[in-house]
């Protein structure tokens, strides 16, 4: 109801505007900043099951029996039932990172079986015809055990299955792996381990991962899901979050050392988004680490990204225990952020350059930037960044630091921080806007009187959100419409702001905490709301030089509710315009380029539109809002083109 109100007074605002010519005017010769090569880029959280559940491919949940409850995900099943076949034992004394492992007994001298049977996440996706690497770590004596793997479709049937006789092992740790091919799809599969024969075997990462992961790296992420976000060509890649940096509490924060080197050693940590909200509870969530900070690395490798890690400044999320280090005991957070430069860059001799090596990346991650801290405020949030500064750049006086101005852009705590930190010349304001709609189409203008200094602007995480009943909020067209039309206004200012990200980036439509998302998934399927397909616009059209656009001498910026901004792009040659058309009718704009060395050929037009305000794409229909490409007429000194209604256009013009 009030979304639709909402609308209603947008629609009455806008239907006001006269028809009329319209003349926008580009001078092509007078570029009056840089475009940063960083300007559009993803943000990263394990959130809404994005990476365990999500981009990080393990299909077997709770592997290693380290959840709050050792056997959630597991269904033991014996016949007949005897008590102590299977236990949880715990060896902290020896093993603090992967304390737990299953002990399963099968009397000796009797032939018996029982089963294990994992649930995965919301079920496992199973494709068919696909290879599946099923793993895990076992220690027996003497056994006569053998394992029979299957994965069941929702009816239970086997679609895939493989034996296995691990050898006995003298009671050390061994790996066991085998590959088989499932023969069926199911989006709600699962994986039934029968053990049969007769001994003791304990075991421990009982894992399952698709043979189609990215780049085939065993252990790997979701090609599907890393695909997308290759096809944006992002600038950076900021993670591992977000609030999840921050942590409930000091003890549950991120620590990226505990994320590094071999899996099984990875400590399991509880996600800060299995209780925070109390309508959305996710008792199953924890982050197990596969993918960890120098899979980020590679991660951002990979699809060509600067990586942005963002570390904790010494104190836990403002909003839930909002605990702080002693300023005289910041050292170690102090430690670990000089330590991950030296992880990511420092030489193979160097201490964490030779994890780095070790781990199979003698070559330096030329990390170039850093975040301390993520949505912290106040007085304590600036004492302790002044130290992570001073020590910094004492020893990396390049390196930059990205700095929170707190959690929204307005108000006592961001005028409080936005001042501090200038004052600091800190690299980048890393600002955060989750607001409706009509705040977006508003606030075009926001960086137009922003100062031109030292101190940049990073959009750190964004997103509009549509009136619904909460939790609810949809990636709809108005929402994404809005967006495209506030980020003219950014690329305007790409002399202000050098980063931008939508956030968040990945939702699982069964394992979602926060909504909208850029990027929605199943167990089989991954599609881009309208607002990713924004973002991608603009990221894969974003020019190198701003070029000064007006309408009537102004820049444009919601009159006749048109919103537009200009980029040349000198590798290619061309002049790139965007324009958002928010009116519910077509509207004609003439276009003058003066300084151009020879006239304009050819145009050509990539257009998102729907006059449905309320659409979205769906796993049905993923593509129901979706980039249309078409070549344009372009002829005379002052081309005319047609802006559908409620439209995004991007026109390269050559
Ligand atoms: O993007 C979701 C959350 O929004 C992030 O974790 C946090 O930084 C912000 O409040």
């Amino acid at each position: 109801m009030k979304q639709k109100l909402q609308i209603l007074i947008f629609l009455f605002l806008a239907l006001r505007v006269p028809a009329q010519d319209k003349l926008f005017k580009i001078a092509v010769d007078k570029p009056v900043a840089a475009i940063a090569p960083t300007m559009y880029g993803v943000f990263f959280e394990d959130i809404n099951m994005g990476a365990d559940g999500g981009i990080y491919a393990e299909l077997v949940k709770n592997r290693s029996f380290e959840f709050f409850r050792p056997l959630m995900g597991w269904k033991v099943e014996q016949e007949p039932h005897r008590e102590g076949a299977v236990l949880v034992l715990n060896r902290k004394g020896q093993n603090t990172n992967n304390p737990r492992f299953l002990r399963v007994t099968l009397q000796p001298g009797q032939r018996q079986a029982l089963s294990l049977t994992n649930e995965g996440f919301r079920g496992m996706g199973i494709k068919k015809g696909l290879y599946y690497d099923f793993s895990f770590m076992y220690a027996s004596m003497e056994s006569d055990i053998k394992i029979r793997v299957s994965l069941r479709n929702a009816k239970g049937q086997a679609i895939g299955e493989a034996a296995l006789v691990p050898p006995a092992t003298g009671g050390a740790w061994k790996k066991q792996e085998i590959r088989f091919a499932a023969t069926d799809t199911e989006e709600k599969a699962r994986l039934k381990i029968s053990i049969e024969g007769s001994g003791v075997i304990d075991l421990d990462m009982i894992s399952l991962f698709p043979g189609d992961t990215w780049k085939g790296r065993k252990g790997g992420m979701r090609a599907d899901m890393v695909q997308m976000l290759a096809d944006m060509k992002p600038g950076f890649i900021r993670f591992p979050g977000g609030c999840i940096v921050e942590g409930f509490d000091l003890s549950q924060r991120y620590q990226w050392k505990k994320t590094i080197g071999p899996i099984e050693e990875r400590q399991l940590l509880i996600n800060r988004w299995n209780f925070e909200f109390a309508h959305r509870p996710a008792p199953d969530y924890f982050q197990t680490f596969g993918l960890g900070f120098f899979e980020y690395f590679q991660l951002a490798e990979d699809i060509g990204a600067e990586p942005l890690p963002i570390l904790n400044c010494g104190m836990a999320c403002q909003f839930n225990s909002a605990e702080l280090v002693p300023l005289d005991q910041l050292d170690p957070y102090i430690q670990d952020a000089l330590d991950l430069i030296e992880f990511a860059n420092g030489a193979v001799t160097s201490t964490w350059g030779k994890i780095r090596s070790d781990m199979g990346h003698p070559e330096p991650f030329h990390l170039k930037m850093m975040g301390v801290g993520n949505e912290n405020w106040g007085p304590q949030y600036l004492e302790r960044l002044q130290l992570f500064q001073k020590a910094i750049s004492a020893r990396y006086p390049d390196f930059k630091i990205v700095a929170s101005s707190g959690t929204g852009p307005e108000g006592e705590r961001f005028d409080l921080l936005n001042r501090g930190l200038r004052a600091m010349n800190i690299d980048f304001v890393d600002e955060h806007y989750y607001q409706p709609p009509q705040w977006f189409f508003g606030n075009a203008k926001r960086y137009d009187s922003y100062p031109r200094t030292a101190t940049k602007v990073f959009a750190g995480e964004y997103a509009a959100h549509p009136a619904g009943v909460a939790p609810e909020k949809k990636n709809n067209w108005l929402a994404a419409l809005s967006v495209a039309a506030f980020l003219t206004g950014v690329e305007r200012n790409a002399a202000v702001v050098e980063m931008a990200s939508y956030a968040p980036l990945f939702a699982h439509t069964e394992g979602w905490q926060w909504s909208p998302d850029l990027i929605w998934v199943n167990n089989l399927n991954v599609w881009g709301t309208p607002d990713y397909y924004v973002q991608k616009l603009y990221s894969l059209n974003k020019g190198s030089k701003v070029l000064p656009l007006t309408m009537n001498d102004e820049v444009v910026a919601g009159q006749d509710s048109l919103y537009a901004s200009a980029a040349l792009d000198e590798h290619t040659g061309e002049v790139i315009l965007k324009v958002v058309n928010a009116l519910p009718r077509a509207q004609s704009v003439s276009l003058s380029l003066t300084g151009l060395k020879k006239p304009a050929t050819i145009a050509r037009l990539s257009r998102l539109q729907s006059s449905d305000l309320y659409a979205m794409n769906s796993a049905e229909h993923p593509r129901a809002i979706y980039p249309e490409e078409i070549a344009i007429p372009w002829s005379g000194k002052q081309p005319s083109i047609t802006l559908m209604p409620y439209s995004f256009n991007v026109i390269r013009i050559k």
